[in-house]
């Protein structure tokens, strides 16, 4: 008989093993439900023998039930973008212009590194970890609380804050050089495949389905901002970012050790430029520079735009450019049929990656950069994300290769490229085309859109050489038995890849949308449509109209949304999803603050204390409330604040709408009724 010590050894060590195998190699040996019924019978072993209970195991590390797809939250106030600058000169022009509005020359200015990671907002309730979000759309976050509960560098209770209240810490999450290099080197060991850079490890890290998956990997976080929401009122006495970090600190988090403060704009240019000099020196990877006004009540005064704040900018550091040897110049088609030119290089490290290929975008791109075949290239990580060839290197005395010409047959389906009007893109005009197939088919699979685990480019080719799919609807039809004549998917991995596909079925309508490609219709729009119209049904049913008056949707993607869904080879397709049990459907939003003003809408006219105008837009549009421009028949309620505008208040009047003074809108918030 195996005693309980002795399964518990054994299950930790199965757990680890299938961890690695899924999660660190993408190979998984057995399929995710099994999977977790291992974490499972470890949990209740350990539920029951807590004496078995060491720190290193994976079920310390859980923070909530896995689950397939994170949850929407929304942020108790919006998480906004910075503004960049990207030299020392915009930098002293753009605290020329703060100086100037506040009209002091003694501002106080702190410097931070900006950190390359991502962004996440953590919700203490009572000091009590709570809720972790990404930043999302700036509105809406998606919930990885389990995943950041495994995270040490993450308090789960505030040191020291014996207050109640709700607050939200918001910082970067990171994976510092050394052990992002660490991470690689036993990768490397074990033949397996490297991870390409430490952000896009941190943001994949942090995004898995799997707490424990989390847990292994090397995160860390770094908090630059507290958001005091309710309550703790210990805190209003805090009236300096530099006061904040401390309190930050104090709770229990990382803060930056090279953060300076200090007065006055000619001390703060000085001290950005500390980091561009000691940029390589800094442990984790960095793309520039934040500057902020550090006083609180300078802050106020600057306010926001929707995007970002006035208080503050990024830095840019100049992006890391290298040259190689231009090998090729290839074109690749896309879902939409576009063809992109791209270059094959010599294999060159840039900003920390290997580049091998690099985007040409279009052909006057190549004509403009006047690159060819065998020429020195400057490559450049763009934005830090894409690579691309930048333009040629003049070599004297060398014969260059002749013009390169963009070629006028695909080179997937050998039909007409074509190159119409105004348009830069090329297009590959046969809409029978496989690459166009096979790329619309990879990108409903992607991570972004139904997130079919298992399904990518080589797979899909495999199913549509081998006759098994012809498109996106086709895969719910798949079965194990009829996958068995494919090369190199054995049982095992078959079994796992009809389990995703069927997995897939439940993805919000959100995710559906996104998969289709419909053109215009982003994650961002996506979201939105299915948000207001909720099921495939209603959204057939709405008309351009309907669509247009959506949040963030307008007249185009309208127009493009309508279109799709008139086409008649659309219908069916959709009709065929539909009877291959799609969910089709968009779940409700769980929040961190309470839906008070779910359906209404509420117009705010005039300025509010303790509100800027974006402001008390977001808390009503976090409570589920919607704030439009103007006053109609359907507006619940007009809050009028200092100064309003007389059109909006006369108009309320006009049509019997009740108004609500500055001081009635926080009860509003709260119980959502008109006191
Ligand atoms: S402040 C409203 N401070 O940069 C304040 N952001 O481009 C907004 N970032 O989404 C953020 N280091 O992910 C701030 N010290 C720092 C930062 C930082 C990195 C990132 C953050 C944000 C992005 C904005």
């Amino acid at each position: 008989m195996t005693t309980p010590a002795e399964r518990v050894a054994e299950l930790r060590e199965q757990i680890a093993f299938h961890s690695e195998r899924y999660f660190i190699e993408d190979s998984p040996v057995i399929p995710d439900a099994d999977y977790d019924q291992l974490v499972k019978e470890l949990l209740v072993l350990e539920a029951a023998h807590p004496e078995l209970v060491v720190e290193s195991s994976p079920s310390l590390r859980v923070g909530a039930p896995t689950s397939t797809a994170f949850s929407p939250v929304n942020h108790g106030q919006p998480m906004l973008s910075l503004d960049n600058v990207f030299d020392e000169a915009e930098l002293r022009e753009w605290s020329e212009r703060l100086v100037k509005s506040l009209g002091r020359d003694d501002v106080k200015f702190s410097i931070e590194p900006k950190i390359d990671g991502l962004a996440l907002s953590i919700l203490y309730v009572d000091g009590e970890y709570s809720v972790a979000a990404t930043r999302g759309d700036g509105r809406v976050g998606e919930d990885v609380t389990a995943n950041v509960a495994t995270m040490a560098s993450v308090p789960q209770r505030l040191a020291g804050v014996t207050t109640t209240g709700r607050l939200e810490v918001r910082g970067e999450v990171y994976i510092d050089k050394a052990a992002f290099d660490q991470l690689n080197a036993s990768l490397a060991k074990a033949g397996e495949r490297l991870f390409a850079n430490p952000r896009n490890t941190a943001a994949g890290s942090l995004r898995q389905k799997d707490p424990v998956a989390t847990a292994r990997r090397p995160l860390s976080f770094l908090a630059y901002q507290l958001v005091v929401l309710e309550g703790h009122d210990e805190l209003a006495s805090i009236t300096g970012h530099d006061q904040a970090l401390e309190a930050l600190d104090r709770f229990g988090f990382s803060v930056a050790p090279t953060v300076q403060h200090v007065q006055g704009a000619a001390a703060m240019v000085e001290a950005s430029g500390w980091f561009e000099a000691h940029r390589h020196d800094l442990p984790y990877e960095i793309d520039g520079v934040v500057i902020k006004a550090t006083r609180l009540a300078d802050r106020d005064l600057l306010g926001s735009t929707s995007r970002a704040p006035r208080w503050a900018i990024a830095r840019k550091l100049p992006p890391e450019e290298r040259t190689t040897t231009l090998l090729a110049i290839e074109v690749s088609i896309g879902r939409t049929g576009r063809a992109t030119p791209y270059a094959v290089l010599e294999p060159v490290v840039v900003a920390g990656s290997t580049v091998s290929m690099a985007t040409l975008h279009n052909q006057d791109q190549v004509r403009a950069k006047d690159v060819r075949p065998g020429d020195l290239v400057i490559v450049r990580k763009a934005g830090d994300v894409i690579p691309e060839v930048v333009a040629h290197v003049p070599s004297p005395g060398v014969i260059r290769a002749p013009e390169w010409q963009f070629p006028q047959v695909c080179p997937e389906c050998h039909g007409a490229l074509e190159r119409t009007g105004e348009e830069s893109d090329t297009y590959c005009t046969n809409p029978a085309c496989p690459a166009q197939t096979r790329e619309q088919i990879v990108h409903f699979a992607s991570r972004s859109a139904m997130d079919i685990e298992g399904l990518g480019e080589q797979r899909v080719v495999q199913l549509l050489t081998s006759g098994l799919i012809r498109d996106v609807a086709d895969l719910y039809a798949l079965s194990i038995d009829s996958m068995q004549e494919l090369e190199g998917l054995g049982q095992l991995s078959a079994t796992a890849l009809v389990e995703a596909i069927a997995l897939s079925r439940a993805q919000p309508l959100s995710r559906v949308l996104i998969g289709l490609g419909i053109r215009h219709v982003g994650p961002v729009a996506a979201r939105s449509i299915a948000a207001t119209f909720s099921t495939m049904p209603e959204l057939l049913d709405a008309s351009s109209d309907d669509l247009a008056a959506v949040d963030g949707v307008g007249a185009v993607i309208a127009a493009s949304v309508v279109t799709f869904m008139e086409d008649p080879e659309n219908r069916t397709l959709l009709e065929r999803l539909a009877s291959s049990g799609l969910a089709l459907r968009e779940p409700e939003v769980t929040s961190t603050v309470a839906q008070t003003l779910v359906g209404k809408a509420i117009v705010v006219t005039g300025s509010l204390e303790g509100f800027s105008r974006d402001g008390a837009e977001a808390a009503i549009i976090s409570r589920g409330g919607t704030s439009p421009g103007s006053v109609s028949k359907k507006t619940f309620c007009v809050v009028v604040g200092e100064a309003p505008g007389a059109s909006k208040v006369t108009k309320a009047a006009e049509l019997g709408i009740p108004v609500v003074s500055a001081e009635g809108f926080a009860s509003l918030l709260e119980t959502g009724e008109i006191s």
